[in-house]
């Protein structure tokens, strides 16, 4: 009797010790991992600790792992000011690749930008994106905005070599600061690999033609913020 009581305690996995590392490993947060067991009514809550066999947490942990954790959630960040059609490009490839792809748009930091945060979020939720790319503002470090949103993939596009050396320095800093943190790079379309929000924005301080620079249904708000010097809120 004593000997099979101490076997089963020895077989109980206690998820109120290791739900933590569980949801570290799978890119969810701690919250998402509890709601969920309740949801499903797995838990048996004693004291507010749930006991499972360990049958059973290998099954929770499968389910878990295909509902949440196999998720390839990427964030792709930059100033986007404004949008390109070099920008668009590497959103649409890397959605084809990823589950999910969240545009994240840096918040005016030290980094002075032409549009306001807020214009530059709102041009990029207007274009025609795939159903499985969200846009987001983020501010500070961008590790913290991924371990909020679960990612652990970086997308950043490369359009010469120059790039290269820079990119990889803010891939290895994003690593050592968050060690399951990969950057993927995509090497822009041929047709964008001039492009930039600085050559965009130039193009339209004159009026120049915006075809197939920016997307069609912001040169309005382009040409206007430009023709008018000032941040679009
Ligand atoms: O389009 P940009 O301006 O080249 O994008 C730069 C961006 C947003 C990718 C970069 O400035 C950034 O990641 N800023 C957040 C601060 C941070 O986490 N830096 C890396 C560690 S030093």
């Amino acid at each position: 009797m004593a000997k099979s009581k101490k076997k089963n305690v020895k077989q109980t996995l206690r998820l109120e010790r290791t739900s933590k590392d569980l949801a570290r490993v799978l890119g969810i947060s701690e919250g998402a991992c509890r709601s969920w067991l309740r949801k499903e009514g797995l838990g048996v809550g004693i004291g507010g600790r749930y006991k499972f066999s360990e049958t059973e947490a290998k099954r929770i942990i499968r389910r878990l792992q295909a509902e949440h954790g196999d998720m390839r959630i990427a964030v792709y960040p930059g100033s986007f000011d404004p949008v390109t059609c070099g920008h668009l490009d590497v959103i649409e490839r890397a959605a084809n690749v990823f589950d999910k792809v969240i545009v994240a748009v840096l918040e005016n930091s030290d980094k002075k930008h032409f549009f306001s945060t807020k214009a530059r979020e709102d041009m990029i939720k207007r274009l025609e994106l795939p159903p499985n790319v969200e846009v987001g503002i983020f501010g500070g470090l961008l590790v913290d905005f991924m371990k909020k949103h679960g990612a652990k993939i970086l997308i950043k596009g490369l359009r010469a070599v120059s790039d290269y050396e820079y990119e990889c320095q803010m891939a290895w800093i994003n690593n050592k600061l968050m060690p399951e943190c990969d950057t993927f790079f995509v090497p822009t379309s041929e047709e964008y690999a001039y492009l930039s929000s600085s050559i965009v924005r130039e193009i339209a301080k004159f009026n120049g033609d915006l075809t197939g620079l920016a997307p069609k249904e912001l040169h309005e708000t382009i040409y206007g913020g430009l023709n008018g010097r000032c941040r679009t809120n």
